[in-house]
């Protein structure tokens, strides 16, 4: 594991409703997601973002999200549980060297990796493994914290993220966030 995962009970804090008055998931969210897709959450804590996805995607969708930590995926599968989104949503613990997606190669219509590449060893190991996962002309929607991420690393991860084979779209307004629309 990289020396610097958010360590688990920081999850509880990044599900807090009242951050949905700077990142609201369904505002992010709703130009890129359709009922009946196939979508992935990569880093998904407890699923800040994994349950808006599996009700836009609704009950002929699917939402994989993937963490590195037990108990992430643990609270991401209670809450779905309690709120009855269960059945869309296909949670996997990964490991640090694979995020366990080979299976899923060019089916995602859209994935998200939100406030995840700083906290992860090989940027470009980890873009080539989501690039690969998605469907030719499939979206993938990378942020990361302006508090965390200078804007000379952002650009770095951009361009890593055009050597894992993605182009960019464009730069979206995210709350305190760098973010970039991207391409496969
Ligand atoms: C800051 S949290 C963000 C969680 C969620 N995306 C959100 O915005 O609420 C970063 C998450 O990435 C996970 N993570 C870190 N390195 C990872 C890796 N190599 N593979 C998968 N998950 C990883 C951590 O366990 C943590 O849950």
């Amino acid at each position: 594991m990289a020396e610097h995962v958010c360590p688990w009970w920081i999850g509880y804090l990044l599900i807090s409703p009242l951050r949905r008055l700077l990142q609201n998931p369904e505002k992010i969210l709703t130009p890129h997601i359709r009922p009946g897709m196939v979508t992935l959450d990569v880093g998904c804590g407890m699923g800040f973002f994994s349950l808006d996805m599996a009700r836009m995607v609704g009950p002929e969708g699917k939402v994989v999200c993937v963490d590195l930590q037990p108990r992430m995926i643990k609270a991401l599968v209670r809450r779905s549980t309690k709120a009855g989104l269960a059945g869309c949503i296909d949670s996997r613990t990964c490991s640090k060297d694979s995020l366990c997606i080979d299976d899923l190669n060019g089916q995602i219509d859209f994935a998200i990796a939100f406030a995840i590449v700083h906290e992860v060893p090989d940027p470009l190991h980890f873009l080539q493994q989501i690039y690969r996962s998605i469907k030719p002309e499939g979206a993938f929607l990378l942020a990361e914290p302006r508090g965390h991420v200078t804007n000379n690393t952002f650009r770095d991860t951009e361009s890593t993220a055009k050597d894992a084979g993605f182009a960019v779209v464009e730069n979206p307004p995210v709350g305190k966030s760098h973010a970039v629309l991207l391409i496969r």
